[in-house]
């Protein structure tokens, strides 16, 4: 049996000493973002409801704070990895953080299914997931060709996998993948900062 075109998603904790404090940090940082950023609340009113995200506002958080700047450090060990295990030839060229913002999720917020276009590898950090906060859901990039698949145990496709969100961790996954973060049901804000990396 041969595995043909895998899907490959990396999942990691981010560099264990000092995090708690460096998670603190991050997370006084998009509070106080959040407050002085009117123009990412009105971005998020039309389009992420009830939450905020400064992806419309501040969208280069890596160039804007040094501790944005350090979260990029800590990831690029994890993108190297990555980038290898899917078997990137980048021989002059190596992937670079292109897009870096901020997510709060508080109860009954949904972040729809979408796609990252014009970048390659993109991926989360769990800053603060409250028990009980969702995952990210990921759908089977064969799910539009699927036409009269029966349904298959779990772990052997199709038509979503749900990887946990846990603070100190973080997600990779190639651009194209769709996925969705589902409601978070419990009242608690669910944080994270997301990013995308490209190579042209
Ligand atoms: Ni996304």
């Amino acid at each position: 049996m041969r595995t043909l075109f895998p899907t490959l998603v990396y999942s990691a904790e981010l560099d264990g000493r000092g995090r708690d404090a460096f998670n603190a940090q991050l997370l006084r940082e998009i509070r106080q973002l959040r407050l002085d950023d009117a123009a990412g609340r009105r971005w998020s009113a039309r389009n992420y409801p009830g939450g905020y995200t400064s992806y419309g506002s501040a969208s280069r958080m890596q160039q804007a704070s040094p501790t944005f700047a350090a979260l990029e450090r800590k990831l690029a060990r994890h993108v190297r990895a990555y980038s290898r295990a899917l078997g990137f030839r980048l021989p002059a060229r190596s992937l670079v953080m292109t897009d870096c913002w901020v997510n709060v999720m508080p109860r009954g917020v949904v972040h729809g299914l979408h796609l990252h276009p014009l970048s390659t590898i993109s991926g989360t950090y769990y800053v603060r997931t409250p028990d009980g906060s969702p995952g990210i859901k990921f759908e089977d990039p064969r799910l539009d060709r699927m036409m009269a698949a029966p349904p298959r145990r779990p772990g052997r496709g199709g038509p979503w996998v749900v990887v946990p969100a846990r603070a100190g961790r973080l997600v990779l996954f190639e651009s194209w993948l769709r996925h969705e973060v589902p409601a978070n049901p419990v009242r608690a804000e669910r944080v994270s900062i997301s990013f995308n990396y490209n190579w042209f």
